[in-house]
């Protein structure tokens, strides 16, 4: 069954909410983000500036030895293809535990909850993305590479069709998360801070793939809205085509743990994010289906 999110309802169903004096989380929402503003804002410091000095040189470096490696990878690509024609289906993505769902360097790693980040994990592809961006914190406008060409990607086929998308928070450093965390639950406590916001080390944009996007008719904000704006639909509809999938759904928060959000992309690379989208389900769901045994629940 296919659960693609049905938008007409889901405005229907937002207008309702509006209706109702169901505004809880819209406030909170809208509270949040003046938070995270002034976290993000203040979070300009030059360790940050130190981090991209140094990044620069690790890809540097590792790209030299990716080409020292090459001659003997191609040799064992020979025995590698004939174990892949046993083993794999040739249309199903392929996933593997150790190599992708637990390296912070694959675009496919499992990032929630129950699957956290090494505190000093940085990607070390990360660039400043070309598309337009609301804060000014150098840190938040990079994205690995791959995420970020897909992004600029993304919004100028946007823009073709007269959407025009804005970039909000994508790369946060563990240091970050600890101090976005902390003021949401200074002033809302744990529990809610939890429902909305990961905990240092559980946050999707420590791995530099996950962007927040917003637009002008939802007042460059991150809130509920933005899913019913003609932005929000144009996303939810195509960011897949670009390797992006809406990690937190409507009505999954017993599944991803998180409120809505439907302007937080997660980039898996085409083929997956395909995959996933075409299945409906959220990526932990999508993982359970495939038979893979991850662990789930708070
Ligand atoms: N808002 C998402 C869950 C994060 O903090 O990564
Ligand atoms: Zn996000």
């Amino acid at each position: 069954m296919k659960l693609h999110r049905n938008l007409i309802t889901a405005s229907i169903l937002m207008s309702f909410l509006a209706l109702s004096g169901c505004t809880d989380n819209n406030d909170n929402g809208q509270d949040n983000q003046q938070e995270e503003d002034s976290v993000e804002e203040s979070t300009q410091t030059d360790e940050d500036n130190d981090l991209n000095g140094e990044l620069e040189e690790d890809e540097n470096n590792s790209s030299d030895s990716d080409s020292e490696e090459s001659d003997s990878e191609s040799e064992s690509e020979v025995e590698d293809e004939n174990e892949d024609e046993v083993e794999e289906d040739e249309n199903t993505v392929s996933i593997d535990m150790e190599d992708d769902l637990l390296n912070p360097d694959s675009v496919k790693v499992l990032v929630n909850k129950q699957y956290a980040l090494p505190e000093d994990y940085a990607p070390e592809d990360l660039v400043t993305v070309e598309v337009p961006t609301v804060l000014e914190n150098p840190e938040i406008r990079q994205l690995r590479e791959v995420a970020s060409d897909a992004l600029t990607e993304m919004f100028a086929a946007a823009e073709e069709e007269g959407i025009i998308l804005h970039a909000r928070s994508g790369y946060r450093s563990y240091q970050t998360q600890v101090q976005l965390f902390n003021s949401y639950v200074e002033n809302h406590g744990e529990e809610a801070a939890n429902r909305y916001s990961a905990r240092p080390g559980e946050s999707e944009h420590q791995t530099g793939l996950a962007m927040d996007v917003t637009s002008e008719s939802a007042n460059y904000q991150l809130s509920e809205e933005f899913g019913s704006t003609p932005e929000g639909i144009w996303v939810e509809e195509n960011a897949h085509e670009f390797g992006f999938v809406i990690r937190y759904p409507e009505g999954t928060e017993d599944i991803t743990g998180y409120q809505y959000e439907p302007w937080h992309l997660r980039y898996f690379g085409e083929e997956l994010a395909l995959d996933i989208y075409e299945s409906g389900l959220t990526y932990e769901e999508y993982l359970i289906e495939r038979g893979i045994d991850i662990e789930t629940g708070e």
